[in-house]
């Protein structure tokens, strides 16, 4: 078996690399793997901004799907030949990948691997900082930042699924419609006006339970102020900014909670149980095609700078995938 992946030469040189698959560990799964999703942080890491962890892959690619091909001794739910999407440590910029066992979702014949590769990040991500984190409950007001984004557009359907009140932010008036039809009641243009008007005309002001910011810099001050007594608030990236110039009496006025988390830090017993609790409580819902992946555009793997051009471009909807069976 010959495994090809990708290996960026410099951060404008991307390279077709070709070895010998890895072997799976007792716990792990090798993947043939026929679609890779893509996500920001796989272009900060091209650029040499986010270095993976010691102990993952080198390769880039944190959310695979396709075809179980090998197995480990401990993965006795799984077999070779299951359709699966997975969440990897790295790696899943290639035609085979590694992934633990318990980080892997079975596919419906009903979703394409194209639609596969679009869902283990922004699910894990979602059902860890929301409702882990944030702890949304149902009847609950949420803002989810960014309803346009790969992470937000699957964050909305989760929250409206759940039964939460979900409001969002998107980035013109067609984006914002758009996030309202994935079931958004009210969605502000963060390029129009002021955000916070924007809530607190709608009648939010002071209202939102639980908040997740993708955008961070400025965002945080209006975060606090739209936020409920007992809010909490998660925040998860930094596109506005790293820092925030805040007002920490509404904090502590309002009873805050600001936290956020980092998928590519979180330990592999987390990930499992976040894995289990999707598994439970989401994944009837994509099954039956009440939450379904958006997939902006399909690059193949070859065309890797190019897909991530479009995504720094930003005028995708969803997310972006690459097709990496050829390379
Ligand atoms: N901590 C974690 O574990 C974790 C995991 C996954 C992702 N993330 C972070 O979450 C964010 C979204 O990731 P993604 O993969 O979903 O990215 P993405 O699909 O590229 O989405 C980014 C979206 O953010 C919006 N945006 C761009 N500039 C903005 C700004 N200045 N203010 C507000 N919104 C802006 C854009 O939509 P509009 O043009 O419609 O506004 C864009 O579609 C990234 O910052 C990423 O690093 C964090």
């Amino acid at each position: 078996m010959e495994r090809h992946y990708i290996h960026f030469e410099t951060p404008e040189l991307a390279t077709v690399v070709r070895d010998t698959p890895p072997t799976p560990g007792p716990e792990e799964v090798l993947i043939a793997v026929e679609h890779a999703g893509i996500n920001r942080a796989d272009l900060l890491q091209r650029l040499g901004l986010y270095p993976p962890p010691e102990d993952a892959s080198p390769i880039p690619g944190l959310e695979v799907a396709g075809q179980i091909v090998a197995l480990g001794e401990r993965c006795s739910t799984l077999q070779v030949g299951d359709r699966v999407c997975a969440l990897t440590h790295g790696g899943g910029y290639a035609s085979h990948a590694i992934a633990r066992g318990d980080h892997c979702l079975a596919l419906p014949d009903s979703l394409s691997t194209e639609q596969g590769a679009a869902l283990p990040e922004a699910l894990l991500t979602v059902w860890y900082n929301v409702m882990g984190r944030g702890q949304l409950s149902a009847g609950e007001t949420v803002l989810i930042h960014g309803g346009s984004s790969g992470i937000g557009s699957i964050g909305v359907q989760m929250a409206t699924a759940l039964g939460a009140n979900v409001i969002s932010t998107a980035g013109s008036a067609a984006r914002c419609d758009a996030v309202t039809a994935l079931g958004a009641s009210f969605v502000a243009n963060h390029r129009e006006g002021n955000l916070t008007e924007q809530f607190t005309d709608a009648g939010y002001g002071g209202q939102v339970d639980v908040i997740l910011d993708i955008a961070g810099g400025d965002l945080m001050q209006a975060n606090l102020d739209l936020a409920a007594p007992d809010g909490r608030i998660v925040c998860i990236g930094v596109m506005r900014g790293m820092q925030s110039e805040i007002n920490l009496a509404t904090l502590f006025m309002k009873r805050l909670t600001l936290t956020g988390s980092t998928l590519r830090r979180l330990d592999t017993a987390e990930r499992a149980r976040c894995f289990a609790a999707i598994h439970e409580h989401i994944w009837p819902q994509v099954i039956s095609g009440e939450i379904r992946p958006i997939v902006d555009s399909v690059y193949p793997l070859t065309e890797v700078l190019a897909a991530h051009e479009h995504m720094r471009l930003g005028t995708h909807f969803g997310k972006l995938v690459l097709e990496c069976r050829s390379g």
